[in-house]
């Protein structure tokens, strides 16, 4: 087990008495089901990474340091949002995808408001809260330059699934399953 594998079961671990953000499931119970769907749907191992960790900028981070988890007047002026911490966060120790949809799944919410309206119409009330602080629906050259990468596939998969993971008390594999893969792809 490398250090930063270790360190980041443990931060998932204490996330499990925590909310995810306006929803009515735990950082932990998101975190797994999006792994899940990732999994079940065939993803390969580092989308599915990617899937289970999108949201570590919300849980191993001092929340007060992130500008789109807490409310604005606490925030650092200079604070980002949790997809640019996590990433960063990720950054030295995660393969260069992971860490891309990582950062991107905030820009995929964007895209896809942008690009499907009723993608926009089903989005959950805190999910519309906190598209505002992450910039809006994307501008139409923003997001022809993003529909251009060549993740972006990957980063609308992770987001749909991210968006479906909210299912209060829906059966999923453990963290100590998730372990041998967070082990298999965090260099030591
Ligand atoms: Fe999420």
């Amino acid at each position: 087990m490398t250090a930063m594998a270790d360190r980041l079961l443990h931060a998932m671990a204490r996330s499990a008495p925590h909310r995810y953000g306006g929803e009515a499931v735990s950082e932990l119970e998101h975190a797994l089901q999006c792994g899940d769907l990732a999994r079940d749907a065939g993803a390969d191992e580092e989308l599915q990474l990617a899937c289970l960790l999108h949201d570590v900028g919300r849980y191993a981070v001092d929340q007060s340091l992130v500008s789109d988890t807490t409310e604005p007047t606490r925030a650092a002026p200079s604070a980002r949002g949790h997809h640019e911490v996590g990433a960063e966060l990720l950054a030295p120790w995660a393969p260069e995808r992971v860490v891309w949809c990582v950062r991107m799944h905030a820009d995929a919410k964007r895209y896809l408001c942008a690009t499907e309206p009723e993608y926009f119409a089903r989005l959950s009330p805190a999910s519309r809260h906190t598209l505002e602080l992450q910039g809006g629906v994307m501008s139409p050259g923003d997001a022809l330059r993003f529909a251009e990468h060549r993740w972006l596939r990957d980063a609308l998969a992770l987001r749909r699934w991210d968006d479906q993971s909210k299912v209060v008390g829906k059966k999923t594999r453990s963290l100590e399953d998730w372990a041998p893969v967070i082990q298999r792809w965090l260099r030591s």
